[in-house]
């Protein structure tokens, strides 16, 4: 895994937001994979200011993101395909019919999960996946737990996970329990990956994920130790742990 370590999270969002500036130029045609969470926002605000001023041509690309909460639909302000839109979709010249967000509404899971792998693979496959981490080391809504989903479909968030993601919610018993997220398996697959994390709150799983050298189910993110394309991108709080 290459690491980065920034002196901020604007310095994080700028290295991250040119790494995919530079494969946006490359190929104008990407698939990229995209998260959600408050780490990527000043990313992708980053990448709407390339957009605007510096003319980052977004009229090609594709996009599939990795999760969205069940029973909350699209319009709903704490959907993550609302989040994609009010962050990115709306400020880039990019079509929308390209843009993917897991449906949070379906009534099958399971066969919706192969769909959209399926979806992502007939798309040619995601040349760069943007993540960031839970405070338990899970990515996309892949959990800790003794086995984690390979393809993408039904999962039931943590209680750490739910509080966590609170913040956003009217209450924590306004958060949904379930997502739709895809599987290990999926994000695996992906040629290369750009890991995000900010703050203190992040130094905990930094340091166990960058000391681990280890792959347990109990942090699903040790499983990228495994993929040949791997950078983490961080400001120095959430590295501050590491060599402690
Ligand atoms: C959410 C998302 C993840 C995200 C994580 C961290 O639950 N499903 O994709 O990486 O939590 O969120 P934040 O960046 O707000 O700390």
């Amino acid at each position: 895994m290459k690491i980065i370590v920034t002196e901020s999270y604007e310095e994080m969002s700028k290295v991250a937001a040119g790494i995919f500036a530079e494969e946006i130029i490359d190929d104008s045609r990407i698939v990229l994979g995209l998260a959600t969470g408050s780490t990527p926002i000043g990313t992708y605000k980053e990448l709407v200011r390339k957009h605007l001023e510096e003319g980052l041509d977004f009229s090609q690309v594709t996009t599939f993101n990795l999760d969205e909460y069940v029973g909350i639909d699209a319009g709903d302000p704490n959907s993550y395909r609302f989040f994609m839109n009010e962050n990115l979709f709306d400020h880039v010249n990019i079509d929308k019919g390209n843009t993917h967000v897991p449906d949070g509404m379906t009534d099958n899971p399971h066969e919706y999960g192969k769909e959209y792998d399926e979806m992502i693979e007939k798309a040619g496959g995601i040349r760069i996946q943007l993540l960031g981490i839970g405070s338990n080391g899970h990515i996309a809504f892949n959990e800790p737990d003794e086995e984690l989903p390979v393809g993408t479909g039904l999962v039931s968030l943590t209680r750490q996970t739910i509080e966590d993601n609170a913040r956003f919610f009217q209450s924590v018993d306004h958060v949904p329990t379930q997502a739709i997220s895809m599987g290990m398996g999926s994000i695996m697959k992906a040629e290369r990956i750009v890991i995000l994390a900010s703050g203190e709150g992040k130094a905990e799983i930094i340091g166990k994920l960058v000391e681990g050298g280890k792959v347990t189910t109990r942090i699903p993110a040790s499983f990228l130790l495994l993929h040949p394309d791997v950078t983490l991108v961080c400001d120095k709080e959430a590295y501050s742990l590491v060599g402690r």
